[in-house]
């Protein structure tokens, strides 16, 4: 079966985020995580079909949903969970920000490493948590975490560690030297282990494998995995995600925090999840082969420049750059004087780096690299 992910889909009239962003019609964006592909047919049809239906009353996680998600996460992750073990969420930043206040007591700090997607900064500032950082390092072949720096910057009132895996904006796939590490240094200091695993779907690189944080010996009693097909299969619009909480202490204390307060899952997203998982395969294995050239477009072209550190994506479709040679104030300001719109990597905590999502036709992203050489060359 083959797929459409060439065609060319105006989206300006969806009030997308992700394109009513600039006021400029010619700006391509390249910045918040949605692709510009239409999501798997089999998506399309399941919800067409409950459309169809023309009642959308409040709505129960079907039964059917908890188990095609264990079978998923056992099929293509070899983790073994039961279905109990499963809280539905509206989204996976919510997520984040339940699990800042259920995990960490007002004043108490919650970890996370630099760069990051943003709302790991901010969800335990929300709940009046600290957020303190510890950055990765770059080893000269890969980012890594930097055990040292953690130690020196874990504190008696750190309560947790907001993971990401893979990462977010590195494009990282942790493998199970570097996350069993993780593990010991969280049972060191008695940090609950939240784990972003939104990304898991989209491992790019053949030789590697998503490795389920809390699948690890050792950790399924102190994580909480957070997860969606949303990214995967391009459907963040719809709200669904969900965590998966083995030790019953802490699947308690989450309920507790979310009670009245964390909206339930709308009916389109349950329908879109069960879809995904149950018959979503074969599309899923075109899209990861189409952002894989994508991924290798990108890093060989703008490789070539002296003005910018490419980094290697080994999943997600992101791809993180230092732009700091390029002197310029602002590199994502300067590069919407060329039409191309990038996440500026300061909400990241990383300040002169860029983020780039290659998820697109490959003509607009031919069109868009050009527009990136063309800034380039107007600074030499
Ligand atoms: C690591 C990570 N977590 C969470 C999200 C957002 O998830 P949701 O749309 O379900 O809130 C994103 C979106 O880019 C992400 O990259």
């Amino acid at each position: 079966m083959t797929f459409e992910f060439d065609k060319i889909i105006d989206r300006t009239n969806t009030s997308s985020s992700k394109w009513t962003k600039y006021d400029r019609p010619d700006i391509i964006p390249m910045w918040v995580a949605d692709m510009d592909f239409e999501t798997a047919p089999c998506i399309k049809s399941a919800l067409l079909e409950r459309i169809n239906h023309g009642i959308y009353g409040y709505t129960q996680p079907p039964e059917e949903l908890s188990s095609t998600v264990a079978t998923y996460l056992k099929t293509e992750f070899n983790w073994a969970i039961d279905t109990d073990w499963i809280i539905w969420l509206p989204s996976l930043v919510v997520g984040l920000n339940v699990v800042s206040r259920a995990f960490a007591e007002e004043g108490d700090a919650i970890l996370s490493n630099t760069p990051i997607y943003p709302p790991f900064l901010s969800a335990p500032t929300y709940g009046n948590r600290e957020t303190i950082t510890a950055p990765l390092v770059w080893s000269g072949t890969k980012w890594a975490m930097d055990f040292d720096a953690l130690e020196k910057t874990v504190t008696k009132k750190t309560k947790a560690f907001l993971f990401c895996s893979p990462h977010n904006p590195t494009g990282r796939v942790w493998n199970s030297k570097e996350l069993n590490e993780l593990v010991a240094f969280c049972h060191k200091h008695n940090l609950t282990i939240i784990s972003d695993e939104i990304h898991a779907g989209l491992i790019l690189d053949q030789d590697k494998t998503h490795t389920v944080t809390a699948n690890l010996p050792d950790a399924a009693d102190i994580s909480v995995t957070l997860l969606s097909a949303s990214k995967t299969f391009n459907m963040p619009g719809l709200g669904c995600a969900y965590a998966v909480v083995k030790n019953p202490t802490l699947r308690n204390k989450l309920k507790k925090v979310m009670n009245g307060i964390v909206h339930h899952v709308g009916a389109l997203g349950y329908t879109a999840t069960l879809a995904a998982y149950k018959e979503g395969k074969p599309w899923h294995a075109a899209l990861v082969n189409y952002l894989r050239l994508n991924r290798d477009y990108v890093e060989g072209d703008l490789s070539a420049h002296d003005q910018l550190t490419v980094y290697h994506s080994e999943a997600t479709y992101l791809t993180w750059i230092d732009a700091r040679r390029m002197n310029v104030d602002n590199p994502s300001t300067y590069f919407e004087q060329f039409g191309i719109g990038l996440y500026d990597g300061a909400p990241f905590g990383a300040p002169g780096f860029l983020r780039l999502n290659f998820a697109c036709p490959q003509s607009v992203l031919r069109e868009a690299i050009q527009r990136i050489n063309k800034g380039l060359e107007a600074l030499t």
